[in-house]
C-alpha cells in the first residue's frame, strides 16, 4: 500500500472564521476555481454539515462524507460513521499520484490538522463574522512553500493569498 498523502484545503478570514450560518462568509469565486483545480480527479473528504453546505456531491471527485448517523443517504457519494474509515478507503483506492484532500468543517480540521501533510489555504485578508474557525497550529512546524497574491475585482477589492505549507521533515 502507498503511503498516503492527505492535505488540507481551507479558506480562512483573517480572524481564523472559516463559516457562518453553514456558509461560506464571503463571495469568492477566484477561490471556488482554485478549490475545483487542485481537487478535480481526487478524494475529497468532509464533515457532514459541510457536505450539507455544499448540497450535493462534487462532480468528478470521489465525495467521502463522514456521520455518526448510521442511516445517513447521500446518492453519490461514500458515507462513513469515522474518520478511521474515511482513511482507510482513501488508503484502499488510491494510487500512487493520488491526493486525499479534508475539505472541512471545523471539526474536520482539528481532528485532523495534525495528520496532515500539506495545507492549502487561502489567506483572506480581511475579518469576517462566524461562527466557526480554523484552529490555532503551530506555524513552526510547517515550511511555507507557496504564496501567491490576488485582488478580488468585486468585493471592495478584497486581497487574498494562496498559501502551501508543507509539514517540516514530512516525505514528499
Ligand atoms: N472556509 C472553508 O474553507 C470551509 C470549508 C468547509 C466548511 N466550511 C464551513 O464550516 C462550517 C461547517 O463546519 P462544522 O465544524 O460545523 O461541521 P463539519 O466539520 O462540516 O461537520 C461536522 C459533522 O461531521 C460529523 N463528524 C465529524 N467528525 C466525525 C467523526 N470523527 N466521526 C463521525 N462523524 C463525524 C458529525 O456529523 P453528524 O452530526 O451527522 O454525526 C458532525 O456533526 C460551515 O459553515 C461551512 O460553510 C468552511
Amino acid at each position: 500500500m502507498t503511503p498516503l498523502r492527505l492535505s488540507l484545503l481551507v479558506a480562512m478570514a483573517k480572524n481564523r472564521v472559516i463559516g457562518r450560518n453553514n456558509q461560506l462568509p464571503w463571495h469568492l469565486p477566484a477561490d471556488l476555481k482554485h478549490f475545483k483545480f487542485l481537487t478535480m480527479g481526487q478524494t475529497i473528504v468532509m464533515g457532514r454539515k459541510t457536505f450539507e453546505s455544499i448540497g450535493r456531491p462534487l462532480p468528478g471527485r470521489a465525495n467521502i462524507i463522514i456521520t455518526r448517523q448510521t442511516d445517513y443517504e447521500a446518492p453519490g457519494a461514500i458515507v462513513v460513521n469515522s474518520l478511521e474509515d474515511a482513511l482507510l478507503i482513501c488508503e484502499e483506492n488510491g494510487s500512487h499520484d493520488s491526493e486525499h484532500f479534508i475539505i472541512g468543517g471545523e471539526k474536520l480540521y482539528r481532528q485532523t490538522i495534525k495528520i496532515c501533510q500539506r495545507i492549502y489555504i487561502t489567506e483572506i485578508q480581511r475579518d469576517f463574522e462566524g461562527d466557526v474557525y480554523f484552529p490555532e497550529f503551530n506555524r513552526a512546524d510547517w515550511e511555507e512553500v507557496q504564496r501567491d497574491k490576488h485582488v478580488s475585482e468585486k468585493d471592495d477589492g478584497l486581497e487574498f493569498h494562496f498559501v502551501v505549507l508543507e509539514r517540516k521533515g514530512a516525505v514528499k
